[in-house]
């Protein structure tokens, strides 16, 4: 007897690139200044200057959340990208405006994207390159078609006041891009984004309380266990291997060799951090954009604010201007501990 034949697979189209094609940045306008901070903690702006790169950050005014920022950062990748619309939002946050719902929805809602797919996406400091990754994958999928990826972080509303070692480090922020169906060779498209994670590490840096594990009881948690907590030594060692064997993966993968890089968009941690990896890599120093002396560290915010302001070629950025065809290397690292890394043709945007 005749083997029954199977219907033949429906032939599908390949699937397509995300191509990055709008990009924009927030911070809030109120700056704090390192004598601010010296006048309240046992530290100082040499200290501070010397040991970060931070010479002053941006805060949020009580009454203001995470959506506030993340809302003016999408507005503006929106608006660079030349059209309003989107039918997806990720937003990677560590700081959402309660535990439940995700933020991403009432983000979608303020920008005028009120049912579009919209979620939130956890991965602290690495948590841009995750979104990206997920929003590469929507299109990849053809469940979407242009999707808003945001990272907003409003870190001063979980950092222990009282903490020199966080304190002087962690600040608020946003930045976003929107990616759009499109070919792989264009500028602006997505190759793999590395992506690797370590939880036994998990207590290097973290919030203790508030979750399953040390619930919200209505009597009050240990004292600072509602706070951001860091190892700050530890994760300086972890935050320059893995950001570097990283970059070399996302490098080989693109198929350049790591003198091809032209711009360096790494997570600002601490600008001594960058240079440690800039040495790793054996890449000349300047080639690493940096903000991070005027905006701090912004958690998952700080690639693409960076990414925003230098585009926008603001003097505060260091490294220069995002011209059109740069060969650009993104890489983060933080809490999880999660990491990341991926490389891309700078595209042609407007201003
Ligand atoms: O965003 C992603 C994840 N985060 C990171 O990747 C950040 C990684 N870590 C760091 O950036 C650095 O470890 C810090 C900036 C947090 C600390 O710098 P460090 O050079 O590693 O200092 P340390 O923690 O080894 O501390 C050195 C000394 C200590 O005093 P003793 O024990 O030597 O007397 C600290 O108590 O500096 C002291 N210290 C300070 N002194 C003045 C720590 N913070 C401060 C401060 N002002 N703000």
């Amino acid at each position: 007897m005749a083997a029954a034949r199977r219907p033949a697979a429906p032939a599908r189209p390949p699937a397509p690139a995300a191509v990055l094609c709008g990009v924009g940045g927030w911070v809030p306008p109120r700056e704090v200044t390192n004598a601010e901070l010296s006048r309240r903690l046992d530290t100082s702006d040499e200290w501070i200057r010397s040991r970060t790169g931070i010479r002053e950050r941006r805060m949020i005014n009580p009454g203001e959340a995470t959506s506030d920022l993340a809302v003016e950062a999408g507005r503006l990748a929106l608006k660079s990208s030349g059209e309003a619309d989107a039918d997806a939002v990720v937003l990677a946050t560590t700081t959402p405006d309660r535990p439940c719902p995700g933020t991403a929805p009432e983000v979608a809602h303020r920008l005028g994207l009120t049912g579009a797919a919209a979620f939130d996406v956890s991965a602290v400091c690495t948590g841009f390159l995750y979104a990206l990754a997920a929003g590469q994958g929507l299109i990849a999928a053809g469940t979407a078609r242009r999707v808003l990826v945001i990272a907003a972080d409003a870190f001063t509303t979980i950092i222990d006041p009282a903490d020199r070692g966080t304190a002087v480090i962690f600040a608020d922020g946003a930045g976003a891009v929107v990616l759009r169906a499109g070919g792989p060779d264009e500028p602006g498209a997505l190759g793999r984004v590395v992506l690797g994670s370590d939880g036994e590490r998990a207590e290097l840096i973290q919030v203790p309380a508030g979750g399953s594990r040390q619930r919200s009881t209505g009597r009050p948690a240990p004292a600072r266990d509602h706070y951001f907590q860091m190892r700050g030594r530890e994760t300086f060692r972890q935050a320059v291997g893995h950001m570097s064997a990283a970059s070399r993966a996302a490098v080989a993968d693109a198929g350049w060799r790591l003198a091809d890089v032209d711009r360096v968009v790494a997570h600002q941690a601490n600008a001594r951090i960058l240079a440690a990896v800039a040495d790793e890599l054996e890449l000349a120093e300047d080639r690493l954009l940096s903000n991070i002396a005027h905006v701090g560290n912004t958690g998952g915010a700080s690639i693409p604010l960076l990414l925003a302001q230098a585009q926008e070629g603001l003097p505060s950025v260091s490294g220069g201007r995002l011209a059109a065809g740069d060969r650009l290397l993104l890489t983060a690292f933080g809490a999880g501990l999660a990491w990341g890394a991926t490389a891309l043709l700078w595209p042609d945007l407007p201003g």
